[in-house]
């Protein structure tokens, strides 16, 4: 059956008309090819994060300090693995194949968070990453639960919900060592003076740089521009620094009584381009274990494969 002009326009009609009403588009709704294509991009690059952001944890699993941590550690990362399942779900509804977006993945032809191409030195990271990156990543995700496309803004409620213990399970580690040695003090600021830039990052280019967000916007995918995020998480975190005690690496960071809101120093771009472009310090690693990881898990894959072909063939012999 071909779809004619008429009805093309009425079908964008009907689109434009759910999305300015703040509905939902579901996988079997019309939708303009952009709109399909922005999405598969966004959630495939998100579900590929979840999934490369086990790695920075995972390094720790084997050295956490107790039982308790150990316990805490797996779970979240877990969970992670759990975020990138239900993204890569929600692609499928799309139309692509979460085979192909992983080839993509480990070909470096899609792109996953620039912040997990950086090292994990000491545990003290563990905390920092929960409180830093996970607490930017809800500042990016809350947003996303009134995303347009149904099953994105389904999955995020859940996966936010997570990211909110996951934030908390990384303050609450910072507490306890900021309350122990002057080491451990001194462990957690170095840490937090490597992350907090890029954790500034993580929002993505400045808006006069970022040429899709204002067609997302207006397809209400995204709700908010990078730098509009970037604020609220600055003045989110500023707060928590000073409960903790440790100090945000950036002289220039103070409240602007005027904007209501905290000014804050010029991120380094420059870093950011390399590490996106694939220089930054662990970019190589972590790719290669994502394809090591994929490579070995292939026998797993056929053995899932044959015991579903011998369930279907049962399931043929007995309704035959
Ligand atoms: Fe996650
Ligand atoms: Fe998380």
């Amino acid at each position: 059956m071909t779809v004619t002009e008429d009805e093309t326009r009425d079908l964008e009609a009907d689109f434009e008309r759910t999305v300015a009403a703040e509905g939902r588009i579901e996988p079997r709704d019309w939708m303009p090819e952009g709109y399909r294509r922005t999405l598969i991009r966004q959630i495939a690059q998100h579900a590929h994060s979840e999934i490369i952001g086990m790695q920075p944890e995972g390094n720790w699993i084997l050295r956490a300090p107790s039982l308790r941590r150990k316990a805490i550690l797996l779970a979240k990362v877990q969970d992670e693995a759990g975020h990138g399942l239900y993204l890569y779900s929600a692609t499928e509804t799309l139309g692509v194949d979460r085979a192909e977006l992983t080839e993509k993945l480990i070909d470096a032809k899609q792109k996953y968070s620039s912040i997990f191409n950086y090292p994990t030195l000491t545990f003290a990271d563990i905390g920092v990453i929960g409180w830093l990156v996970d607490g930017a990543a809800i500042c990016n995700q809350v947003p996303l639960c009134r995303s347009s496309y149904g099953p994105y803004a389904r999955a995020m409620v859940r996966i936010c919900k997570e990211e909110s213990f996951h934030q908390r399970q990384g303050f609450e580690l910072l507490r306890t060592l900021m309350a122990g040695t002057d080491a451990q003090r001194a462990m957690v600021q170095d840490a937090v003076d490597r992350w907090w830039w890029p954790s500034l990052m993580m929002f993505g280019p400045a808006d006069g740089d970022s040429p899709n967000t204002q067609q997302s916007m207006a397809w209400r995918i995204k709700r908010h521009t990078n730098d509009e995020l970037r604020q609220r998480y600055v003045d989110m975190t500023v707060p928590q620094a000073a409960a903790l005690g440790v100090t945000l690496p950036d002289p220039e960071l103070r409240w602007n009584e005027e904007r209501q809101a905290h000014d804050f120093g010029a991120i380094d771009w420059d870093e950011f381009a390399q590490v996106v472009k694939g220089a930054g310090p662990c970019n190589a690693q972590r790719l290669a274990n994502r394809r090591a990881a994929h490579e070995e898990g292939q026998w797993v894959r056929d053995a899932a494969a044959a015991y579903a072909a011998k369930q279907a063939r049962r399931t043929e012999g007995a309704a035959a």
